[in-house]
């Protein structure tokens, strides 16, 4: 069932905690566009625009893309949708000061930032077994979300693809990343009172009826 809405919601936590498989959730049942800088800088890659060319070295290491470049990318996207889920931004002070910025001078204040919370040992085995649609963006993996055909795309047929820095190395690299830069976000958003933690460890079914329920509940705070 869809439910038509504004609704206005940051993504944090770490790299394979279920992000974009709930953002996408989230913009079926609430019309909430996801937008994720990974799949848009993923597309500039495979477009070879110079955004996409500046990105690549960094991706492929797994280290964060510079602010500027993020930040030229998500501007528009931002302004052009009233309602979102900003899946993988911001991650970084500056990224978030520049989206408070953004949304204060468009008038749009956020309901929640949703903090996906799960032991680091679980991350791994997610993130290695993940197959990606590389043109559309949707996951799939291969124990805890199969597609109906092996190596194919339950929508358009397409074959799945493994991530690039889905490997250990750049996957250690990422964790690091999240550690010390984006967690610093964490205490961030929770003074100013929009820190939401979910239980991202439990089945992909139980974390969107969570999720669905405390962006119900946002919805419904008089302070919003
Ligand atoms: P990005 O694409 O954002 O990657 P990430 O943050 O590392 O997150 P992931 O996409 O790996 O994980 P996810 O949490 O979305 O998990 P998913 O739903 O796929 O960023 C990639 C790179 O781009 C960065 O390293 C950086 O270089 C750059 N970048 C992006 N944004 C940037 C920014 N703002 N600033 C600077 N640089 C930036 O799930 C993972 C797997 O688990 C899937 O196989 C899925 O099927 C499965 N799964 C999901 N939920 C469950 C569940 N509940 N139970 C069991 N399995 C599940």
């Amino acid at each position: 069932m869809s439910v038509s809405r504004e609704v206005r919601v940051v993504f944090l936590g770490p790299p394979g905690a279920g992000k974009g498989t709930q953002a996408r959730l989230l913009d079926e049942r609430f019309g909430a566009r996801a937008i994720s800088t990974g799949d848009l800088l993923r597309r500039h890659r495979r477009e070879r625009t110079v955004l996409g060319l500046e990105a690549q070295s960094y991706m492929e290491a797994g280290k964060l893309v510079p602010d500027a470049l993020v930040l030229a990318m998500m501007e528009g996207e931002i302004a052009t949708s009233p309602s979102f889920v900003l899946d993988g931004f911001p991650r970084t002070q500056g990224q978030a000061r520049a989206l408070d910025g953004i949304l204060e001078r468009l008038g749009r204040p956020l309901d929640a930032v949703v903090l996906f919370e799960l032991p680091r040992a679980r991350l791994l085995e997610r993130l290695l077994g993940r197959w990606t649609n590389p043109r559309s963006g949707r996951v799939y993996h291969e124990k805890f979300a199969p597609p109906q055909v092996a190596g194919l795309d339950d929508d358009d047929g397409l074959p799945l693809e493994q991530r690039s820095d889905d490997r250990a190395e750049a996957i250690e690299r990422r964790l690091a990343e999240y550690d010390a830069i984006t967690a610093e976000l964490i205490p961030y958003y929770e003074a100013r009172g929009l820190l939401r933690r979910i239980d991202a460890a439990l089945g992909v079914d139980e974390v969107s009826a969570e999720l669905f329920a405390l962006v119900e509940r946002d919805e419904r705070s008089p302070t919003r």
